[in-house]
This record gives structure tokens, sequence and C-alpha cells, in this order.
């Protein structure tokens, strides 16, 4: 089939590349000229595991260009994957998205029937919204109103940046929400290969064998888009949930580790998203459960129970903070080093990024901070220039002389560090394993004053 997709950043380049692998004929449309000028020549503007090899694999039905033209008309299906991030005020800045949707309104072919489906994450009625914007610009650009030629779906993403090519080839499910039996079957013809697993995988991700037929969830549109937000705000939940309970374990002198575990292993429960540390970032939880709060407010309705998740998450992130000032008492002229700038390992994404927060905070305490990122440094020094005069290329700067090392992100490449050779270079030897990742009983025989969040 021949695919739109508007949008190149994590959500759209890995829709695109993975239904390209399909064998779908995808056109990629971006505005952000440097972007499209990297994936032609092959290369992953983002760090994402896979991704080159992807883009490699299936260059010959993929095509990036800046131009709508380019993309759009004949386009069986066209995607809106561009992002939505928070206003002050919680509600989702909507702006890209209209602007997407008056370009695909204009360029849309009025002899075939196109299937616009939103892909990013939106606020309840945001299809109606985009059918309206579609039709306005249709009607200006083609001079007659619009007749059946499109429909708009919805089609939620919930794919994990750093495994998002394997959550696209290997889905839990599929949700649609369309109103439109036509824009269904469409769908639902585009999806038949990772519905039924009948692709054949890339060599690099062979299908895992408990994967079976995913479960398409084909609902109305609105139910669609309450989908994505529940799902986040329950995920997010989960994490504060344990957070909360690691902090009275701290107190009570219990293992929240073990507690994790003893509570996960319950079928009803599970043990994914009951890990303790700082707390959640990125670019997703926290403007989900913003839009989801203010969207209930419109309605006058509360959710207080996504309110405390917020809230346990933002205190989450002081306990850090409180945790090396009841430790070092002094914080002012201290050298704290900080491990992983990324929200989560692999990834480059720094949105919305724990130690990013972190590190602010210390150094209005007046600590000196000293960063590091095994992927995330580029990235960073271009976001955050204000903090890249503290970002340090070698662990060994991280440790040398630091009165405190505090572990954020979980990256595999921190887990496997010769701690032993670390110790000796500390002025004190203050580790705080903020993802309760490494062995306590292993830090204090190496000789780290072990701390985590609890
Ligand atoms: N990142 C995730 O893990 C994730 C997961 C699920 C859902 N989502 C949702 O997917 C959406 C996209 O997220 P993302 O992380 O991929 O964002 P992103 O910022 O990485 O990418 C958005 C891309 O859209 C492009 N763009 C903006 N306006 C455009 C326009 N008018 N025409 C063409 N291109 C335009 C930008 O240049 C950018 O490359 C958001 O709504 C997000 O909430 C993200």
């Amino acid at each position: 089939m021949r695919v739109c997709v508007v949008g190149t950043g994590y959500v759209g380049l890995t829709t695109g590349v993975s239904l390209a692998c399909l064998g779908h004929d995808v056109t990629c449309v971006d505005l952000d000229e440097s972007k499209v000028e990297m994936l032609r020549a092959g290369r992953s503007p983002i760090y994402e595991p896979h991704m080159a090899a992807l883009l490699a694999e299936a260059s010959e039905r993929l095509t990036f260009t800046t131009d709508y033209a380019e993309g759009v008309p004949g386009a069986e299906v066209v995607f809106i994957a561009v992002q939505t991030p928070s206003l002050p005020d919680g509600n989702p800045d909507l702006r890209y998205l209209s602007a997407a949707a008056e370009s695909v309104g204009t360029h849309v072919d009025g002899g075939d029937f196109t299937v616009v489906v939103n892909k990013s994450t939106v606020p309840i009625g945001s299809s109606n919204w985009v059918d309206s914007i579609l039709r306005e610009a249709f009607e200006r650009s083609h001079g007659r109103r619009a007749d059946g030629e499109f429909t708009v779906a919805s089609n939620p993403e919930f794919l994990r940046e750093g495994v998002a090519i394997f959550d696209s080839l290997y889905p839990d499910r599929i949700v649609v929400g369309s109103d439109n039996p036509r824009g269904l079957e469409v769908m639902n013809r585009l999806y038949r290969a990772v519905l039924n697993q009948t692709f054949t995988p890339p060599t690099f991700l062979p299908r895992p064998g408990e994967v079976g037929a995913v479960p398409m969830v084909s609902t109305d549109l609105a139910s669609a888009e309450l989908i994505k937000y529940a799902a986040n705000a329950f995920l997010a939940t989960k994490i504060s949930f344990i957070n909360e309970v690691g902090r009275l374990a701290g107190k009570v002198g219990a293992d929240v580790r073990q507690v994790a575990r003893g509570i996960g292993l319950d079928a009803r429960i599970g043990p994914r998203f009951l890990e303790p540390g700082v707390g959640w970032g990125g670019s997703c939880f926290g403007k989900d459960t913003a839009a989801l709060i203010t969207t209930a407010e419109e309605y006058h309705h509360d959710m207080p129970i996504v309110r405390a998740a917020r809230e346990v998450n933002r205190q989450q992130r002081l306990v850090v903070v409180d945790r090396l000032l009841e430790e070092l008492r002094i914080l002012k002229g201290r050298k704290v080093g900080v491990l992983g700038l990324a929200f989560k390992p692999d990834t480059d994404d720094l949105r919305d990024s724990p130690s990013v927060d972190i590190a602010r905070q210390l150094i209005a305490r007046g600590a000196r901070v000293t960063l590091h990122d095994p992927v995330a440094g580029e990235r960073f020094r271009r976001e955050q220039p204000d903090l890249a005069g503290q970002l340090a290329d070698t662990i060994d700067e991280v440790f040398d002389d630091a009165d405190a090392v505090i572990l954020v992100t979980k990256w595999d490449h921190y887990l496997d560090l010769d701690w032993g050779k670390f110790v000796g270079l500390m002025r004190t030897p203050v580790l705080l394993d903020g993802r309760h990742c490494l062995e306590a009983a292993r830090m204090h025989r190496l000789g780290y004053r072990y701390l985590t969040t609890a």
C-alpha cells in the first residue's frame, strides 16, 4: 500500500521504517530539512537500536521529503505523527497537529479514498477537530466540498523508546478508532501482516517464540483516544505507587526490591513498571497525565489518582537531593557526578529527563556537577547549552575527586562498570543508586557508602 507519514520523530520514523519493512511504499514528510537530509543519507537522527539497520534494509521502499506534494497525493493512508508538547497550563500544544492537518487537507488527492490517521497522542475529540481542518483545507485547495474522499482514524502509538522497532513489529495490541467501515478495512489491510505475524522478520530482530496473533482493538474515535491517555496514566501511576511504597520501605527497614518482587509475582499485578527509583521522565508520561487532568476538568471531573501519581513523581526527584543533603550535610562546593542523562537507557531522548532536573537542583544549591551519558551527550550539548560545560568525556572525570556520584539512567554501560576501580578516585565514596539496580552488598564490600531513593 502507499503510505505517507507526516513527522519523522521517534514515532513517525519508527512507523515509517516498520511499515516499509512490512512491504508498504512509504514516504515520510518532515519540515525539518536537516532531519530529512540525514535520513536521505541513511543516517538516523535519533538513537534507537536497530534503526540504522532497518533504514538500510527498507531503503528501496522509503522516501524522505520536506514536500507534502511528494507524499500525500495517492496515499491510501496518511499518518500524522507530529509532536504534541505540553503548554504551561497542561493542555497539549496542538499547533503542529493543526498545521500538519491543514497541509494534508491541501494535498489530499480528490480521486482516491484516504485514511488520515492521528498517531500523535491527542486530546479526546481531536479526530473530529482534525476532520474539520482537513475539510476546510480541502475545500480551499480543490474549490469544492469534500465528499467521501477521506476519513479520519485514531491509531495511538504505544512504542517504548529503546525498543521501538520491536514494539512496532511485535506489539501487544493495535488500537484503531474509526466511525467509517471503509477506513477500518484499510487499517486492517495495512496492519494485516503484523496482526497475523506473517511478515518475514528482520534477521537482527527475530520473532520471539511467544508472539502469536496480535489483537486488534477496533473502537470508536473517543475510546481510542482515551485508551492512549489511560494506558500512560496507569503506567505512570504504577511507577509512582512503588516509589511511594519504597519511601515507606526505607523508613520501616524493608527492602523495596523484595517488596516489588513479592507483589509483582501476583499475576493480577505483574512485575513490569514496579521498579523503584528517581521516577519517570520522557516526553509522554508528564504531558499525557497533565492532558488527561485538563481534559477531565473541562467536564468538571477530578482525577485524584492521576494527580497523586504526578505529585509523587515530582517529590521523587527531590528525594535524591535530600538524600545527598542528609549524607553530605553541605552541598555548596561539593562535586557531584551524575551518570546518565537520557530519561531511560537505549535512547538519546532528554525530554523531561530526571537527570537534568536533578542536576539543576544540585547546581541551585551550590554543588558543582559533572554529567555523563554514553550516548546522549551530543544531543545534550544542543538542547541544554547552559549545562554543556559540565559534560564529562570519560567516566573517570565523573568520579575524580567527587563527593558523591548518582546513577540516574540504568544504561548497561554503567551496570558493567569496573566499580572497584572508581571508588578510589572519589573524595568521599558516596554512591546514590537512583535505579536500585546495583547490588548493595557488593558496593559496600568495594568501599562505597551505598544509598538508594528508598
Ligand atoms: N516518543 C514516544 O515514545 C511516543 C510514544 C507514543 C506516542 N507518542 C506521541 O507521538 C507524537 C510524536 O512524538 P515524537 O516523540 O515522535 O515527537 P518528535 O518531536 O520526536 O517528532 C515530531 C516530528 O514532527 C515534525 N513536524 C512538526 N510539525 C510538522 C509539520 N507540520 N509537518 C511535518 N512534520 C512536522 C518535527 O520536525 C519532528 O521531526 C506525540 O504526540 C507523542 O505524544 C510518542
